[in-house]
């Protein structure tokens, strides 16, 4: 039974509930973690705010910054062993998880290096006076991520924060904490101040739902559904505080008639299948200009049928779904595609060594689908895609932006003036041209649009989340 991590310390929680930790390939329990209660929640946000009082809140910017850069060697030094037990927990692919866990080192290597980058400003003003904005950080930081990629939000969420000195409180999802409780130790074991980062399992409506109605939480930054962020919100706004939402998306790959099809092919298909589509970027949508429609799909059809399903340790194209209830979710969307007669150009197959209690679902290609179908407008958080044809640039556009998303967009052209004025017209919080970057990417500011949500991670820009400006008037005159 896995314990929570408060205040640098295994603790156990103040109920004696469990959390079963459960195979997606298999659907077998194989451990248990500590379903975490509102007293515990209390208790890690009087950890940070012990831990802002003492030596973390004393600690140097450079200091941090070392801090953050050894927990990053730590993660690499025991890649192979996290690899293995975040592979199991999520029923992604080895090959995924290994890389999910090298773009988490990559996240405490990139802002443990930022962390004594962060200055301030002198304004110029009147004279005698010097006005100079800080920045210092907001204060105790909550972090709810999703399941889907566990170990890339933990870096994703925590780094930034840490590196601008803010102590902080992370809810992993309930179906993956084992990589968090392990970075936790690890943290530990590099003497990282105690209370600095403090992790609580549990559910999202009792432990989540107590972290986002703390009121001595400065700030959360949230990932997953939009029903969910929606109520995160709601709660900020009653203290209010700040929070950063990443909330998915319908993002759309665009294919001219003049790509260059082959380097494109591999790449949408990665970007649907990556993670058996449980991508908040999947290019779930393939708009293809009419004058190469058929080519291209019956091209496309050809290697998206040799797509293979299996267990974690099989590492093929896709593992498993989270859990029964995503794997109900995907195969309700697919079987209301098939009862509308929305054509299926391809289908993806489970291998047959894959164990049969495991929650796989086959991947799929659906086209041409009207933009108003379910399949063509709703985050399905599985391996479908939606195929769609256009006729020109202002058609594109508009169907890539009939969604109410806007997260990510891929536009696949040879005609550089014709890449910009797409790349414009689409509304999203990154857009790629002959290329499409689901994960990694540390270096890019990331996050939505529209209903996607707000605010950005990644890159630089996550430091400005986390910071508080603190604008110093000083008059020096006589
Ligand atoms: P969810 O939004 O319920 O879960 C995300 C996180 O929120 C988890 O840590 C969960 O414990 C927490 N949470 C749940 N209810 C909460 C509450 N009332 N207060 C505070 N925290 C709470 O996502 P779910 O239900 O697991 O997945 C449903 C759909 O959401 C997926 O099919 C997908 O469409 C979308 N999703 C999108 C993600 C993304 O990366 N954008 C990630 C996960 C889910
Ligand atoms: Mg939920």
């Amino acid at each position: 039974m896995k314990k929570l991590f408060i205040g640098g310390e295994w603790v156990a929680g103040a109920g004696n509930a469990v959390l079963p930790v459960i195979c997606p390939s298999t659907g077998e329990v194989y451990d248990e973690v500590t379903r975490g209660t509102p007293q515990d929640i209390d208790c890690a946000v009087d950890a940070a705010a012990q831990a802002l009082r003492g030596q973390w809140g004393r600690t140097t910017a450079l200091q941090r910054g070392r801090w953050l850069t050894e927990l990053s060697q730590e993660i690499l030094k025991h890649r192979a062993e996290l690899s293995q037990i975040e592979a199991r927990d999520t029923g992604k692919p080895l090959t995924t998880a290994h890389n999910d866990v090298t773009i988490l080192a990559r996240y405490f290597e990139f802002y443990g290096a930022a962390a004594d980058k962060v200055s301030g400003e002198v304004i110029p003003f009147e004279s005698d006076y010097l006005v100079t904005l800080l920045r210092e950080p907001l204060g105790i930081t909550a972090h709810i991520i999703p399941w889907n990629y566990p170990a890339q939000m933990i870096g994703r969420s925590i780094a930034p924060a840490l590196a601008m000195g803010n102590a902080t409180v992370l809810k992993p999802a309930e179906d993956t904490c084992l990589s968090a409780l392990y970075v936790a130790d690890l943290a530990r074991e590099i003497g990282l101040p105690d209370g600095a980062f403090n992790v609580v399992t549990g559910l999202g409506e009792e432990a989540g739902a107590a972290l986002a109605q703390n009121s001595n939480i400065d700030f959360i930054s949230f990932t997953g559904s939009n029903e969910v962020g929606t109520k995160i919100q709601a709660a900020c706004a009653r203290r209010p505080v700040k929070c950063v939402l990443e909330l998915g998306g319908k993002s759309p790959q665009i294919v001219f008639a003049d790509a260059n099809i082959e380097r494109a092919i591999p790449i949408i298909l990665r970007a649907i299948v990556q993670n058996a589509g449980q991508t908040c970027t999947a290019g779930s949508r393939l708009l293809v200009q009419r004058s190469i429609y058929e080519g291209f799909v019956e091209r496309i059809a050809q290697d998206f049928k040799k797509l293979q399903t299996g267990s974690y340790d099989m590492d093929l194209d896709c593992g498993p779904l989270m859990n029964g209830t995503q794997q109900l979710r995907v195969t309700n969307y697919i079987q209301e595609a098939k009862d509308s007669d929305i054509p299926v150009l391809a289908e993806g197959s489970i291998h047959p060594d894959a164990p049969k209690s495991g929650f796989y679902v086959a991947p799929i290609m659906f086209g041409p689908v009207e933009i108003t179908a379910a399949i063509a407008r709703e985050e399905v958080f599985g391996p479908v895609l939606s195929v769609i044809p256009f006729e020109d640039e202002q058609d594109a556009i508009r169907i890539a932006n009939s969604t109410d998303y806007g997260l990510v967009a891929g536009i696949w052209t040879e005609n550089g003036a014709r890449q910009h004025r797409v790349a414009r017209g689409i509304r999203a919080g990154q857009v790629f041209i002959n290329s499409y970057g689901a994960g990694g990417g540390v270096e890019l500011p990331f996050g939505g649009t529209k209903r996607s949500g707000h605010g950005r991670e990644k890159g630089l820009l996550a430091l400005e989340e986390v910071s508080s400006y603190k604008t110093l008037v000083n008059y020096y005159g006589e």
